[in-house]
């Protein structure tokens, strides 16, 4: 048993506490030997996870990361939006990275909803249309996919079982966008690129619900891998500056069919300071050269987009926030590394708006416009964190900073990532 684990039962989420990018991939990939089944239950291939492995490059974006492990099956879920040829093309690079038998270790419920071209065609031209409101999606056809879903005329996975319906079902959806959005959409174009990869398709589907209902009862373990992160959850987070569907805990149970009761642990991971991508208020965003450098130092480009994302002090208001919400046992906080050789570094500590204090950042632009913030700052250090497996060994300051932390979250941050590699990774017990 992994010591991170050690309390937290057997079926253990991991969450994104920020706006996504915290890092999440790491510790999946750090932990999920000790899963046997490992899920992903909302959102689609917005998500960008790369991991690698002695030298060796793998990126994720709609399987679970914890497939890395060569016996771990993996569970697309129904709360997902499947674009099925990437999907089928993410199977076969994995499988040609290296990774062993990908497509015999992959179950995508029959209930997940398919993430067609014109969901990815109708993002583009809604964006245009939104003009400086722009979200600044990924582009991926995500929100156009939920939007369908939850008119109840979204076409799912088992569709594919019935060709006549599929037919009947993709003409009518690129009638109606169409006309609506005034572009041309090609039904033929949809059914040849999905009857392009049906057969394949085809033995992946299963009822995942009772899939992981059998593997809970016969006592194997789930990873409940989430992508984004809590401040980009369609109801919790800035909206509408989010993506389209439930990244946190709660989406576990609606996107799976997981009882609340089955989730026996949350893992949060929370940067050690802030990122988003996209449109949307990011109240301690460093708009300058510190940002910059930030961004640099990190590495902070999207996976998924290449876009450079917009970097900023940690935010201890929305991590707190995301936290209890989710229902978050113990932190990883990530990156750590990136901010050695800072001279001094600051937190947002408290939000009033009009006298008030608010307790999540706020979601409408008059109420950001008129935001105060109060903020803490904290001596820096300047020794690179790489090798440091021992939290006492981190420079005094550094260790500072992530009591005080700890602290302002209150939660418990039990794992820290010191470096890019697979084992800058320290544990606290
Ligand atoms: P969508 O999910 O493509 O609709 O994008 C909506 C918002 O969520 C945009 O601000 C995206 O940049 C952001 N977003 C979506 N997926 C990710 C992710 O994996 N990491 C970070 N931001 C994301």
């Amino acid at each position: 048993m992994h010591k991170l684990l050690t309390d937290l039962g057997s079926n253990v989420a991991i969450i994104g506490t920020q706006w996504g990018d915290e890092g999440k991939g790491k510790l999946v990939d750090a932990i999920s030997g000790n899963f046997d089944v490992v899920c992903r239950f909302s959102g689609g291939a917005n998500a960008g996870h790369t991991i690698v492995v002695d030298g060796t490059q793998f990126i994720f974006h709609l399987l679970p990361s914890g497939m890395l492990h060569p016996q771990t099956i993996g569970v697309v879920g129904n709360g997902t939006v499947v674009e099925l040829p990437a999907l089928m093309k993410e199977i076969e690079d994995l499988n040609k990275s290296g990774l062993t038998d990908v497509g015999n270790r992959i179950k995508i419920s029959l209930r997940a909803h398919i993430l067609m071209g014109y969901h990815k065609k109708i993002d583009a031209e809604l964006e245009r249309r939104k003009g400086d409101q722009k979200i600044g999606t990924t582009g991926r056809g995500i929100g156009p996919a939920y939007t369908d879903k939850i008119s109840r005329m979204g076409i799912r996975c088992e569709d594919l079982l019935d060709r006549d319906l599929l037919k009947e079902k993709i003409e009518r959806n690129c009638a109606f966008h169409g006309k609506n959005l005034g572009i041309s959409l090609d039904p033929q174009e949809e059914i040849e690129a999905l009857e392009s990869v049906r057969e394949q398709v085809k033995p992946l589907l299963c009822d995942s619900r009772k899939f992981l209902y059998d593997q809970m009862q016969a006592g194997k373990k789930i990873l409940f891998e989430g992508a984004q992160g809590h401040q980009l959850d369609v109801d919790h987070g800035t909206y509408p500056f989010v993506t389209s569907s439930p990244v946190s805990t709660g989406g576990i149970c609606t996107g799976l069919g997981v009882p609340p009761q089955k989730i026996t642990g949350v893992i949060g991971i929370a940067k050690a300071y802030c990122t988003r991508v996209g449109s949307g208020p990011f109240p301690s965003e460093l708009d300058n050269e510190l940002g910059e450098q930030i961004r640099k130092q990190g590495a902070e480009f999207g996976a998924t987009t290449g876009r450079p994302r917009r970097c900023g002090w940690f935010d201890a208001v929305a991590t707190r926030t995301s936290l209890q919400t989710a229902g978050v046992d113990a932190i990883n906080l990530t990156k750590l590394d990136v901010l050695s050789g800072l001279k001094e570094l600051k937190v947002v500590t408290k939000y009033t708006l009009d006298g008030r204090e608010l307790f999540v950042v706020p979601t409408t632009r008059k109420a950001n416009e008129k935001l105060e913030k109060e903020m803490q700052t904290f001596p820096g250090w300047d020794e690179p964190l790489s090798g440091i497996h021992r939290f006492e060994d981190l420079p005094e300051n550094a260790k500072q900073y992530v009591l005080a932390l700890e602290k302002l979250v209150g939660v418990p941050i039990r794992a820290i990532g010191t470096g890019p590699d697979r084992n800058d990774l320290l544990f606290r017990e």
